[in-house]
């Protein structure tokens, strides 16, 4: 591998305060404060970083908020409500709401997420939607992992060898600290053995891409800045090319790649993270994810939760072979992810209190009641309205399957389009739309990113005949899918 395609590495980054945000907003008219939005909802737990200065904002600022009773949102998002898919379990026959795509496609994309959205606002805390704050930068650069770099960050990297992660002595978790909190970039990295595992992948994949950058003669004072770019060019090309055709189709990715986004498309330097894609599109994971998983060859299906929850050291018998979930050359198809439908598995249903903190409304243990009520309080328009203004046949009554008074909450209705117009598979016009748009347009406003440097750039790393993917750089530490190809 050669790293002089690489453009020059910027430095270790503005320095910030250290001071984590508590959220001082009032109490919600449910009673508890306690509830903030992070999947790593526990507070006492956060190691995360500080809030810095970037803002939510709006795709489609011209749209009327829905508003919709907050009590039939939680009808709809709690135990047996619509959006409950143990009630419709016992009528699908086995694999009967098995997705295309392979089982770990949505923790890549949980991944995504963690890297350019939290915002720890209380969940029904009255924060006026401008005023939200995000506390990862809107850039697809890898923040939940490299943080601020060995120099603002050093806890995370090996002192003998600091452009290398630190891991667990035995190479198969993080390290933690004396009390188990991992030390990571990002603590909802840690909130279950999926997120975890790939975690780990991506500290590992850095590992090797330090020794082949050194095999390539790279002066050892920029060692480290060649391979956190090397993984974070690598990382947003599996985005474009490998993630989001999968998601939204290879057709409308290459519309956007060519026209640029119609609806979002921030100049370099200014972009934000749209409440409709945090609120709404982007959860769309949520319902591609199973209550059981197999995590070995031959293993038992175990529950997401309680059994495989975070926070504390990874057991050496709960360990997950990449196998399970991704297609791998060589070993056979992977699990598939949940269709989506509409319904959220029970693990998500009753999310366990290590992630949502302590609850006093028990409502707010369910992640459809969360997504539901995120979009009320950001005021989301309808789905009907955006399809409308995308100019989309917006989804029939029968296709969505419960009549909302005023227009669907855009988090169900791109969950509903993605059943009916997507097979299950993937995310139909609205939700597609969304997605694409600001994934390509966050890519395009990042003065640092491949798209904007280096539009045609190729990946680099070994890869198998099929051409670059995600399986590649998860199995690079392994000696990769496939041979090195030649630069
Ligand atoms: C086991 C799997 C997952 C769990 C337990 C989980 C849990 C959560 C929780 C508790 C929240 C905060 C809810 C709130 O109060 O508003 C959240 C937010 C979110 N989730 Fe997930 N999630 C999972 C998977 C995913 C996947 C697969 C995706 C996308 C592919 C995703 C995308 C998001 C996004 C975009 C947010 C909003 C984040 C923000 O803006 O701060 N999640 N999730």
């Amino acid at each position: 591998m050669t790293a002089d395609y690489l453009p020059n590495p910027t430095g270790p980054g503005c320095p910030r305060a250290y001071a984590r945000q508590v959220s001082s907003a009032p109490a919600h008219p449910h009673g508890s404060r306690v509830a903030a939005r992070d999947h790593c909802l526990n507070m006492a737990r956060a190691v995360d970083r500080p809030t810095g200065a970037a803002r939510y904002g709006r795709m489609f600022p011209g749209l009327a908020p829905l508003g919709t009773d907050p009590q039939l949102l939680m009808r709809a998002g709690v135990d047996g409500g619509i959006c409950d898919a143990t009630a419709v379990l016992d009528r699908l026959s086995p694999g009967g709401d098995d997705a295309a795509e392979a089982a770990g496609w949505p923790f890549f994309g949980q991944l995504i997420a963690h890297d350019i959205t939290a915002d720890r606002s209380p969940i029904m805390g009255g924060v006026d939607p401008e005023a939200l704050r995000n506390s990862r930068a809107p850039k697809l650069n890898l923040e939940m992992v490299y943080s601020d770099g060995p120099i603002g960050s050093p806890y995370l990297y090996d002192l003998t060898d600091p452009a290398k992660f630190l891991l667990a002595p035995d190479g198969g978790d993080v390290p933690r600290n004396t009390q188990g909190v991992a030390l990571i970039g990002d603590p909802r990295n840690d909130s279950h053995l999926f997120a975890l595992t790939l975690h780990i992948a991506l500290l590992r994949a850095h590992n090797r891409i330090v020794d082949l950058v050194r095999e390539s003669g790279v002066p050892e004072p920029d060692v480290f800045d060649k391979a956190r770019v090397t993984l974070t060019w690598h990382y947003q090309w599996i985005v474009v090319h490998d993630f989001l055709p999968r998601l939204v189709g290879a057709e409308l990715v290459d519309q956007v790649l060519a026209e640029g986004g119609r609806w979002f498309a921030p100049p370099a330097g200014h972009a934000y993270i749209p409440l409709e894609f945090a609120d709404a599109a982007f959860r769309y994971g949520h319902g591609q994810i199973r209550h059981t998983y197999r995590l070995v060859e031959g293993g038992p299906a175990v529950p997401l939760f309680p059994d495989l929850v975070g926070f504390g050291p990874l057991a050496a018998d709960r360990r997950l072979d990449l196998a399970q979930v991704f297609d791998l050359p060589g070993r056979p198809p992977a699990q598939r992810a949940k269709r989506l439908d509409g319904r959220l598995a029970a693990s998500l249903i009753g999310l366990p209190e290590q992630v949502t903190g302590a609850v006093d409304t028990a409502a707010y243990r369910s992640l459809a009641v969360r997504d539901l009520l995120r979009g009320d309080t950001t005021a989301l328009p309808s789905g009907e309205a955006v399809a409308r203004l995308l100019t989309v046949a917006p989804l029939t009554a029968d296709e969505l399957e419960q009549t909302w008074p005023q227009g669907t909450p855009l988090w169900f209705y791109i969950l509903k389009e993605a059943e009916h117009r997507g097979s299950g598979d993937r995310l139909g016009p609205v939700g597609g739309r969304i997605v694409a748009e600001v994934l390509i347009g966050l890519l395009r406003a990042d003065a640092a990113s491949y798209l904007s440097l280096e539009p045609d750039w190729q990946p680099k790393l070994p890869a198998t005949d099929a051409g670059f993917g995600l399986a590649d750089l998860l199995t690079l530490d392994a000696g990769g899918a496939g041979p090195v190809r030649p630069q």
